[in-house]
């Protein structure tokens, strides 16, 4: 290969674009809302080295200046790719709020829709890591016909291979509209949010006061609508609980789950029970012992 040619040069010349894209000061502006970046989430998730992205030169769709001005950023604002998750091939996007605030523009969404076809092509579960504002505004309703296209791909999917939104920010507009509609919801507590549009819109349009949390936060969806599933503290934890959660599902519809082998260090289950339970039916004991005899060890 000709590592001299003007071919590699743009390639290098690219590729160091993309590192100047991600400044410290954008780093940091995510992390001081207690968020990770893009690319820290995507690593957090895929084992070491395993994750090949794909798309990230493409830049957004040149739109008439009048809706405003659309950053030249390369990837537009997602991340997109596949990789191993515990050595199992996995799909996944991730928005990158620092860029437009991960709203999605035609280009982002074709990025989306190309991951998603990928994933069910091959029969691998989708995770989507969601940070978004929605619609892009500035790219009007080429946003919102993006949009459809993912969400046919959600339903063309739906009982065939596994999909899950993780929720690590807002997700406002088209943004919230597809987790619903996915199999499962993990949310951050007090990072993330999922509502059809933000405090602020809401005060100009209803002149109300009302929270993040109160709007749309993880509580609100675990104990309310019922949207969300799993909630966790913090994203690292967030992620992790999502790795265990993935080992237990099978990659497609027509997969077993994995199975662990029994290493035969478990006592005897009707054993371990007689222990537990007491003779004497008056006598007090923990239920959850039981529970945790009968299902998968530290699953519980
Ligand atoms: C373009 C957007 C954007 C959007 C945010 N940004 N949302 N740019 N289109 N939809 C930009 C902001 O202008 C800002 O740019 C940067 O992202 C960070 O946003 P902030 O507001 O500073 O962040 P924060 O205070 O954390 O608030 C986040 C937010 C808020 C809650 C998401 O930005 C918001 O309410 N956005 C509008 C959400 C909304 O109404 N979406 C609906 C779109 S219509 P700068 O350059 O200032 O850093 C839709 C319909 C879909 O989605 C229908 C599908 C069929």
């Amino acid at each position: 290969m000709d590592l001299s040619g003007k071919y590699y040069k743009a390639f290098i010349d690219r590729q160091e674009a993309i590192r100047k894209q991600y400044s410290p000061k954008l780093t940091e502006k995510q992390h001081s809302k207690g968020k990770l970046t893009a690319q820290e989430r995507i690593s957090l998730l895929f084992d070491n080295g395993s994750f090949e992205e794909i798309d990230a030169f493409v830049t957004p769709a040149d739109q008439p200046v009048e809706f405003g001005r659309v950053e030249r950023a390369y990837g537009d604002g997602v991340i997109v790719g596949h990789g191993k998750v515990n050595g199992r091939l996995v799909f996944s996007y991730a928005q990158d709020f620092t860029i437009m605030g991960g709203s999605l523009g035609i280009v982002h969404a074709k990025k989306i829709a190309k991951i998603q076809e990928m994933a069910l092509k091959m029969g691998a579960p989708i995770i989507a890591l969601i940070d978004s504002g929605g619609a892009r505004i500035q790219e009007g309703v080429a946003s919102l016909s993006g949009y459809a296209g993912i969400f046919h791909n959600i339903i063309h999917s739906s009982g065939i291979i596994p999909q899950i939104s993780v929720i690590m920010g807002p997700a406002a507009g088209g943004a919230v509209y597809s987790p619903a509609l996915t199999d499962f919801v993990f949310m951050v507590n007090h990072t993330s949010y999922m509502f059809v549009t933000g405090p602020n819109v809401v005060k100009e349009v209803l002149n109300e006061d009302v929270s993040f949390d109160g709007l749309g936060g993880a509580e609100v969806h675990a104990r309310k609508s019922g949207v969300a599933q799993m909630i966790y503290d913090d994203e690292e934890n967030t992620i992790l609980a999502l790795k265990k959660f993935l080992s237990y599902l099978p990659s497609n519809n027509v997969e077993n789950p994995p199975v662990v082998a029994d290493d035969g260090s478990v006592p005897d289950v009707n054993e371990k029970l007689r222990d537990i339970v007491p003779d004497d039916p008056n006598k007090a004991y923990d239920v959850r012992d039981v529970i945790n005899q009968l299902v998968d060890r530290n699953s519980f």
